[in-house]
């Protein structure tokens, strides 16, 4: 048993550290007023993060083509005028980027600071000798997001993370080589190991403060350290150490400073995590000595009618969903992310599983980063563990998703022989058992080098990758290099055959479901498995491009989620699953083309409305008393519908109009993980009473008579005046008695007064292509989500009215702070 352990830390934005003597290090906030034009057209003024992309029109013919979301690309242009005083003309000045999509070349007064073409990676460019202090400055960012597809799902195009402008005296600490690891981790005590770097010239003294969760100081440690070399601290000991985990996401934090002659010359606090965890192939996971299940879920980094703008509160309040379905793990799917994201995971209580490639050197479309594969691998792989490594909730990391190399006859792009060359280092170390001749496929190599690549900058966590092809002759696990065997799907190959085939190998499943639903659509019998398309390379179409809400509609390649979860939660060696997906994203509207334009894999939908299923998953991943019924109940008489409850009741009572239809247990038939019903239609109220442990819960799907009124709920009435914040307004069109009315889909239009903005509109339809930027939007099965954002440093009362013709309006009240 391999047993991980380490403390992390947090990688917070920094703006000094808390000390009045500690004034030697700014991170302005650089992402205000940039010029920016797309392709060379008319100017105009805007703050970032931006993502040009989701303000265009979805048309069949943009490039990126429905499955890249159907929105345009190009070529974008940010420039932006700035003044660094003369006084901080002894500084060092970095221009820090968290993320670009793709292809950024940065100038800074018409002199090239760097190109970078990775589009999720963070990098920062020392521009101290390109700047004239004192005077005004420009800087000048070119995204390139022309050549599409470049991508399998949508992937925004600009500077869609934030920008920091950062100060430092030329003796500073270089954060990425800041490295905290544990050791001896127990209920009782803990060690932490630090290492960190400094530049300048000679030697400084150097402190650490760790402070406990609560702010209280716990130890100090002193000594000297020389520039340029890694020092490495003298273990601390940490005594009843308040351990990281989802449900308790204890955070500490590590004061770091540097002085000569008593002088603070630079400062970095960060906070961290202390937790130790183990994959075996028998129990599957445990944390902090508790076996338990990574009950994770896959998503893209869009957010949905924001587009790929990164955006905090957005994050949190998927996160937020999230976790009240029970989930405990994300994986970053199929790219570095947003570093909030991280932060968000760490505060919050989620494991990540934190992936850095979709594709190496063997493309999946026409212009992706297979391109730059062979020059940039190394570079962004360093740049992405070194910026993660420190995060408590990072545990796993995956260097890539369903990677062509994992077969011989892939008769795509293929490795060039220098690079296999450079590679024999690494192919001298491979056992000859895992080859059946005495060659070594230069794919198997190279999976060796990326795995050892990450370990010698992280040796703590194991690395994995996502594999659709499961059995032992996929070239990546001839490596036997990855810590963990991952598979995306074939769950009928978790069971014991997976024991027999990977011998003492822990497993985790990477990805799974790929299950198909749209929002309060019910396809019916909901017993009939649909397989859409039947193979994946065959045409599939229907008039109305919609999946099922019932779990009954799936792609080849998955599964439903019941059948899913019904393998995950038999094999305890199944260390845990991520399901694709937690949220509907942009792009990939498997099993449609165009016209649809986002996915149907989501628990969730892209505008954050829950999907019936994700009621299973409540049901079976939280304490919470669960029941949900489903469908709606506007049938037409005669109809017989077929009626699911999610429970984690003993037992569920069904009332129709308070008539009994029977009762009934999940304990009668272990095969399911749901009950039915078959009901003759009748109009009126399906009430459910489930039981469980003494108590009694119900609820109950009323017929909605005609469309009356909308009602308008903010999920926050109280948000900062910052300029970032949101408040998401659920806007229902109901009956006169309040209930939702299935099917509608009034226009529904928006006036807001006072101090706030719309970001963005959405009713989780995949098929339509009204803006999400206007001020007007058709609701989806009933509803329609209102993103509004506040406006910088204006304080007061926002009020959103929602109208619909012959509705009765409704209206929320935002107060901003
Ligand atoms: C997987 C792939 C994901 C997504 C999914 C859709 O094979 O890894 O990125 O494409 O299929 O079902």
């Amino acid at each position: 048993m391999k047993r991980h352990l380490i403390l992390s830390l947090l990688a917070a934005v920094l703006t000094g550290c808390g000390s009045s003597d500690c004034t030697n290090r700014t991170e302005e906030n650089f992402n205000l007023n940039w010029e920016f034009s797309l392709n060379n057209g008319t100017p105009r003024t805007l703050d970032l993060p931006h993502d040009w992309s989701i303000e265009g029109e979805f048309k069949e013919d943009n490039p990126a083509t429905a499955g890249g979301g159907a929105l345009p690309g190009g070529l974008g242009v940010y420039k932006k005028t700035f003044t660094v005083p003369k006084e901080d003309a002894d500084k060092q000045i970095f221009l820090c980027f968290d993320g670009v999509y793709w292809q950024s070349t940065v100038k800074v007064n018409g002199q090239k600071a760097g190109f970078r073409p990775n589009g999720y990676v963070s990098f920062e460019y020392d521009v101290t000798p390109l700047l004239k202090f004192g005077e005004e400055n420009t800087v000048e960012v070119t995204v390139d997001n022309t050549n599409q597809p470049n991508s399998r799902w949508y992937s925004g195009s600009g500077i869609y993370r934030n920008v920091f402008l950062k100060k430092v005296n030329k003796t500073h600490f270089v954060e990425p080589e800041l490295f905290i690891t544990t050791s001896n981790v127990s209920a009782t005590s803990a060690d932490i190991n630090i290492q960190t770097e400094i530049t300048g010239e000679g030697g400084y003294d150097l402190s650490v403060k760790i402070k406990n969760p609560d702010g209280t100081q716990t130890s100090e440690i002193s000594d000297k350290i020389t520039a340029g070399e890694l020092k490495k601290l003298e273990k601390i000991t940490v005594q009843n150490p308040q351990l990281w985990s989802p449900e308790n996401p204890k955070i500490y934090s590590a004061e770091f400073s540097i002085k000569k002659d008593g002088k603070t010359l630079d400062c970095y606090t960060q906070t961290f995590g202390i937790r130790y965890f183990s994959f075996d192939n028998a129990n599957g996971f445990k944390l902090n000595g508790k076996t338990m299940k990574i009950n994770g879920v896959c998503n893209h980094h869009d957010l949905g009618a924001l587009g790929t703008a990164v955006n905090h509160r957005a994050l949190e309040r998927q996160l937020e969903i999230l976790k009240n379905m029970g989930c405990n793990a994300i994986r970053t799917s199929h790219n570095p992310p947003a570093k909030e994201l991280l932060n968000l995971c760490d505060s919050m209580g989620f494991i990540v599983m934190d992936e850095a490639f979709d594709m190496w050197a063997r493309k999946k479309s026409p212009h992706d980063y297979a391109q730059y594969f062979k020059e940039w691998h190394e570079r962004d792989l360093e740049d992405f563990v070194k910026r993660d490594r420190n995060h408590p909730s990072v545990i796993i990391w995956s260097i890539g998703n369903e990677i062509l190399e994992q077969w011989h006859d892939i008769s795509t792009d293929t490795l060039d022989i220098e690079k296999a060359n450079l590679m024999f280092n690494f192919a001298a170390q491979l056992s000859q058992k895992d080859t059946k001749d005495d060659k070594v496929h230069v794919n198997t190599m190279l999976c060796k080098k990326l795995v050892e690549f990450i370990k010698a900058i992280d040796p703590t966590r194991p690395v994995t990758t996502g594999n659709n092809e499961t059995e032992p002759h996929n070239l990546l696990f001839k490596a036997d290099a990855l810590d963990i065997i991952g598979f995306n799907y074939h769950d009928y190959n978790w069971g014991e055959v997976f024991k027999e085939k990977f011998p003492g190998k822990p497993l985790i499943i990477t990805e799974a479901v790929s299950a198909l639903q749209t929002r309060g659509h019910y396809i019916a019998p909901a017993d009939t498995e649909y397989l859409w398309p039947a193979r994946w390379d065959l045409p599939f179409d229907t008039p109305d491009h919609k999946c099922s809400a019932y779990d009954n509609t799936r792609a080849p390649w998955g599964s439903t989620h019941e059948t899913t979860l019904k393998a995950f939660l038999k094999y305890p060696w199944v260390s845990g699953i991520f399901v694709w997906t937690g949220f509907d994203y942009l792009g990939e509207p498997t099993p449609y083309g165009w016209p649809s334009r986002s996915s149907y894999f989501g628990i969730i939908d892209l505008a954050g409305f829950e999907k019936d299923v994700y009621y299973l998953y409540q049901s079976l991943w939280t304490d919470k008393d669960v029941l949900h019924i489903l469908p709606h109940w506007n049938w037409n008489d005669g109809d017989i519908v077929d009626v699911w409850a999610y429970t984690n009741a003993d037992e569920v009572e069904l009332f129709l109009n308070g008539e009994s239809l029977g009762v009934k247990k999940l304990s009668d038939d272990t095969s399911k993980l749901h009950l039915s019903w078959k009901v003759p239609f009748k109009a009126g109220e399906l009430k459910a009473v489930g039981k469980r442990g003494g108590r009694e819960f119900s609820q109950t799907v009323k017929t909605a008579g005609k469309a009356s009124q909308l009602t308008a709920s903010a999920d926050r009435n109280i948000i900062n005046a910052d300029g970032e914040d949101l408040s998401f307004i659920t806007v229902n069109i109901t009956d006169e008695n309040g209930t939702l009315v299935p099917n509608s889909c009034n226009m529904i239009e928006f006036e807001v007064s006072g101090p706030g903005e719309i970001a963005g509109l959405d009713n989780g339809d995949e098929v339509c292509h009204e803006s999400f930027k206007g001020k007007s939007h058709s609701a989806f099965n009933g509803k329609c989500l209102c993103i509004i954002k506040s406006k910088r440093g204006e304080k007061g009362t926002v009020t959103v009215t929602a109208k619909a013709g012959g509705l009765k309006e409704a209206v929320a009240v935002i107060n901003t702070k």
